[in-house]
């Protein structure tokens, strides 16, 4: 029997792919991969026999048959998702199914869209006395979210928060987070993030909308909301000198 690699091929640019993942994929014999988001390029240095498939046209049935069938002939496969696969990946009921089946599989994570989307801003979500949590969620659409998770419900706790597969719906996001963020917070929506035509708008909550609109962005962007993008936080404890810890003594 062979394996499956469930493989986080990073937000597009074909560096942020790691070693593992890269590894794996250039010696897999069969590779699925989600071509209406992973950057085709990290598939660049595969096998010339390898069999690639795109799971934009497939159903979870033959996605499994597919990979099933490899694995049983003792071949390796590549299951390549976008960013990371934790994360809106719907990978847990393809590992379920080869758990079924008495198939072995690996995870090797990837570089997640809303971490490249910090990076194209070089901003930090973890801004001392400004926010210690960073919450990832969506707006619900043709997929719905538990009630539990409204984003009115999540905005009370004024975190920094990333919000995928919403972009298409940016003024509603907004009307509903203004309540609990005020109109002034800061807004970020990055559209594909670390490829190279990515698109960075910033604003806040009050215009976000009309300025999103006008950049003509409505997909694969990440809205990133909260005070993290602004300019006012606390300095670390952590390189503190009059701060102890571990690893050094305070140093005054
Ligand atoms: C099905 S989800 C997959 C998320 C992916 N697993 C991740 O970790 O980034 C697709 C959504 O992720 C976001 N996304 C994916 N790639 C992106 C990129 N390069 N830049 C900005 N957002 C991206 C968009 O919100 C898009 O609608």
């Amino acid at each position: 029997m062979g394996k499956v690699y469930f493989i986080g091929a990073g937000p597009g640019d074909p560096d942020l792919l790691t070693i593992k993942g890269k590894s794996i994929i250039d010696r897999a014999d069969v590779i699925v991969y989600a071509g209406s988001l992973v950057n085709p390029q990290v598939l660049q240095g595969r096998k010339e026999s390898a069999i690639v498939h795109d799971s934009a046209g497939m159903t979870l049935d033959e996605v499994v048959q597919v990979i099933g069938d490899a694995v049983k002939r003792g071949e390796t496969a590549a299951r390549v998702h976008t960013g990371d696969p934790s994360i809106y990946g719907a990978i847990r009921e393809q590992m379920d199914r080869f758990e079924a089946m008495g198939i072995e599989f690996e995870v090797v994570p990837g570089v997640s869209s809303f971490v490249a989307s910090a990076a194209a801003l070089k901003k930090e979500f973890t801004l001392p006395d400004v926010s210690q949590t960073v919450i990832c969620t969506r707006l619900e659409g043709r997929t719905p979210v538990p009630e539990a998770e409204s984003l009115e419900s999540l905005a009370k706790h004024r975190a920094s928060m990333a919000i995928f597969l919403s972009v298409h719906m940016i003024d509603e996001v907004a009307k509903r987070l203004t309540p609990s963020y005020g109109e002034d917070t800061p807004v970020a929506v990055v559209q594909r993030a670390s490829w190279e035509d990515q698109k960075v708008v910033t604003g806040k909550l009050s215009d976000i909308a009309e300025k999103v609109k006008e950049a003509g962005i409505t997909k694969t962007a990440q809205i990133l909301v909260g005070d993290f993008l602004g300019n006012e936080y606390s300095l670390s404890k952590l390189y503190d000198k009059s701060f102890s810890h571990e690893y050094r003594a305070a140093k005054i």
